[in-house]
């Protein structure tokens, strides 16, 4: 398998349908004030943490995970668990736009956190850890401006993980895309603590990621 000096991966966390918008939001009175389901498939912690990540990352490799609030706390050992420490988490700041999903704040921020395992050059120091970046408008699209701030400060060969096009210099993978390499995933269910994927699980998890996926059957929300 090709290794890569930098990964980014902006995973199908998975969140099953979205609730109705309050009166306040914006989408109060719209057709959106329905349940909607994601418009591709998700992912369980399980699955994510079983990403053959580590075998994908030469001995010196940065990795960038994007995150959302809900994910945020279990992606540090997921991190932890694929054998990279965490660095930053970076910021992308968002316009509200309705309530979407959340408890008493409606989250107009999602993250990128960032890891390292081995040594890289100090190629260039970034000046903040957040930016204010328009909404593209498509579903769970990124920003394009981000991967330009990664591209400055991390090397090739470089992987872009779950991508939807294609970027100059970079591989990319994903279901939606005609991927430049072959990535072999295991098919675990969502708690894959008892039944036949458990010693799988055991084997390739640390204790940390185990405990997170302990927490995986409660939404993040209701805890
Ligand atoms: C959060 S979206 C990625 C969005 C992308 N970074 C962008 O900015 O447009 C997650 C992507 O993972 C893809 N995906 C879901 N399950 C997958 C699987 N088992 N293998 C490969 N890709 C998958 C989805 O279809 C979707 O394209």
């Amino acid at each position: 398998m090709q290794k890569y000096r930098t990964i980014v991966a902006d995973p199908p966390w998975r969140y099953g349908k979205w609730g109705k918008a309050s009166q306040n939001s914006i989408f109060a009175n719209s057709p959106h004030n329905v349940d909607i389901a994601l418009p591709y498939p998700s992912m369980s912690l399980a699955e994510i943490a079983a990403l053959p990540i580590p075998d994908l990352a030469d001995v010196d490799c940065e990795l960038y995970v994007w995150t959302t609030q809900k994910y945020l706390e279990h992606t540090f050992p997921l991190i932890h668990g694929w054998g990279f420490k965490v660095c930053e988490t970076l910021t992308w700041c968002k316009e509200p736009r309705g309530t979407g999903q959340g408890g008493l704040f409606t989250p107009t921020t999602e993250f990128i956190v960032h890891g390292r395992k081995g040594k890289m050059p100090l190629k260039k120091r970034i000046d903040t850890t957040w930016w204010k970046v328009a909404r593209p408008n498509v579903h769970s699209r990124k920003p394009e401006s981000f991967q330009d701030i990664i591209e400055q400060v991390s090397d090739a060969p470089r992987l872009e993980m779950f991508a939807r096009r294609f970027r100059l210099g970079w591989h990319s993978w994903g279901n939606e895309v005609e991927s430049h390499v072959e990535i072999p995933l295991r098919h675990l269910t969502p708690l894959a603590l008892d039944g036949g994927d458990s010693a799988a699980l055991q084997a390739l998890s640390t204790p940390e990621v185990l405990s997170t996926l302990q927490g995986e059957s409660t939404p993040a929300h209701r805890k």
